[in-house]
């Protein structure tokens, strides 16, 4: 048995996306915050793709320059002719004995599985094509059959005959067939049809007239073979999406409080018995280990989330990394480098920046700490601020293990506060407070024995 063929792909996104009514060309709008080519260039990596093609059209610069990090080939379309133009521009890349398999870069969601088996079918250099049954057909090209059910050739809506327009068998415009077949046909496309533009869809019925072997393969699902020409059929498709991203996280053993009410914008790495409330939103690289509960309204960043951690609602967790059994929320906001040993409290309007809080601290209430090394067992009085700004430059405060602070004390960065320290409440904290002993800076407390409460003027 021979080895089986490489595949390289094309992708066509030379589209001006006109009907999106945006500056943003249409490949570069976001489904799950990712680009819709990326989503594409991915599925193609999942393939293994030998050469992946793009082929952008005028104005298309962008595109290039936003995915630059992308290892495909740019290959421009000055001019659009047509979907067989287009892929005969990007053909050159391709070596003769690979499996060419054509795809759109504005068909996000079509999976690897599908076109797995799409290319199978490819086997004895037949040419294989995704089709789909459509209730309502209309503007796609049609599949003709022949009386044995064999493919014959496809019909475009425009030139379709009344006969052919009731059928209801589509073309997805994925395709794949052996690079130096492909080749050849294109070379003799004409554009005597409807459009004036060279249809790649002609060569089905080359390949038929050549007696290339034509089979059809089926997507699981129709809206693997949607494209996105508008901003309704964009919101429809990441639906679709969401749908996909939540159905996977529940195979995985997580419990969606309403499956319709999740967002996953990036990758989410989770644990067993998660729980994830109404509202939830993951972005980037997210990590959530077993037995986390997540409550409504929580936005998660780039994050760790540690064992058995609880987080009430409406919370931000941003570039954090949140330790074992914390506690969190509900209103509380982890900012960037915010780093919780385990078995915090972070409690309600309280935002963390830029500190560690060691292990078993607890900061509950309406509380700023910034630029911090805290240690463990620390309790952090309500209102506590730590000043780390001077006007010009980040100053860090350091916490010593079971330290405490009274309510509104300010901690006028750099300062110390030491170990087993008090803070007596409204202390403005300027400068190192003594291991275990109690400091307070405030005035102290008078009272004005000859003072009256002025009265009223009759
Ligand atoms: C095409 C198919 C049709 C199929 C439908 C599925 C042809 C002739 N027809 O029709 O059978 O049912 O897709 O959606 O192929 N493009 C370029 N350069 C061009 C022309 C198109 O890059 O010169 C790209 C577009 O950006 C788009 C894709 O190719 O992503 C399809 O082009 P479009 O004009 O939408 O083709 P349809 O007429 O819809
Ligand atoms: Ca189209």
């Amino acid at each position: 048995m021979t080895e089986p063929a490489h595949v390289s792909v094309i992708i066509l996104a030379a589209g001006q996306g006109t009907r999106m009514k945006s500056k943003l060309p249409k490949v570069l709008h976001p489904i799950g915050a990712k680009p819709l080519l990326s989503h594409v260039i991915h599925t193609s990596a999942e393939l293994k793709a030998r050469q992946t093609v793009v082929v952008y059209g005028h104005g298309g610069e962008l595109v290039k320059s936003t995915l630059a990090d992308e290892p495909v080939v740019w290959v421009e379309q000055q001019e659009q002719l047509g979907t067989g133009h287009a892929v005969d521009q990007a053909t050159p890349h391709i070596d003769d004995d690979h499996i060419i398999l054509v795809l759109y870069g504005d068909v996000p969601l079509i999976k690897s599985s599908t076109l797995f088996e799409l290319v199978e079918k490819t086997a004895g250099n037949a040419l294989a094509i995704l089709t789909v049954h459509l209730d309502d057909p209309h503007g796609y090209g049609r599949i003709v059959r022949d009386g044995s059910g064999a493919i014959q050739r496809i019909v475009e809506q425009k030139d379709a005959s009344v006969e052919e327009l009731k059928i209801t068998e589509i073309n997805t415009g994925i395709l794949a067939v052996q690079g130096k077949l492909l080749k050849s046909w294109l070379s003799q496309l004409e554009n005597n049809n409807a459009q004036g533009e060279y249809y790649l869809t002609d060569v089905i019925a080359m390949a038929v007239a050549d007696g290339v072997a034509v089979h059809a393969a089926h997507p699981a699902g129709e809206d693997e073979v949607l494209g996105v020409n508008s901003r309704s059929q964009l919101a429809y498709l990441e639906r679709a999406y969401q749908r996909d991203q939540a159905e996977q996280l529940m195979a995985q053993g997580v419990t969606l409080i309403d499956p319709a009410r999740l967002d996953v914008r990036g990758q989410v790495k989770v644990g067993k018995d998660v729980t994830l409330d109404a509202n939830v939103v993951l972005e980037g690289n997210v990590e959530i280990a077993d037995d986390v509960y997540v409550g409504p309204n929580c936005v998660i960043r780039d994050s760790v989330i540690g064992e058995g951690v609880q987080i009430q609602a409406m919370c931000v967790i941003d570039n954090a990394v949140v330790g074992e059994k914390c506690l969190i929320g509900p209103y509380s906001r982890l900012r960037p480098g915010a780093e919780l040993k385990g078995d915090n409290h972070i409690g309600n309007f309280v935002e963390v920046k830029n500190s560690v809080i060691g292990n078993g601290s607890k900061v509950n209430h309406l509380t700023y700490i910034g630029d911090t090394d805290m240690g463990s067992g620390v309790n952090i009085g309500a209102g506590t601020i730590t000043a780390n700004y001077d006007g010009a430059n980040k100053h860090r405060t350091t916490i010593g293990d079971k330290a405490s602070t009274g309510s509104n004390s300010v901690l006028v960065a750099p300062v110390r506060l030491g170990d087993g320290a008090t803070l007596g409440a409204g202390t403005i904290l300027t400068k190192e407070a003594p291991d275990g002993k109690l400091t307070v800076a405030r005035t102290r407390q008078t009272t004005i024995d000859s003072w009256q409460r002025p009265q009223k003027k009759k």
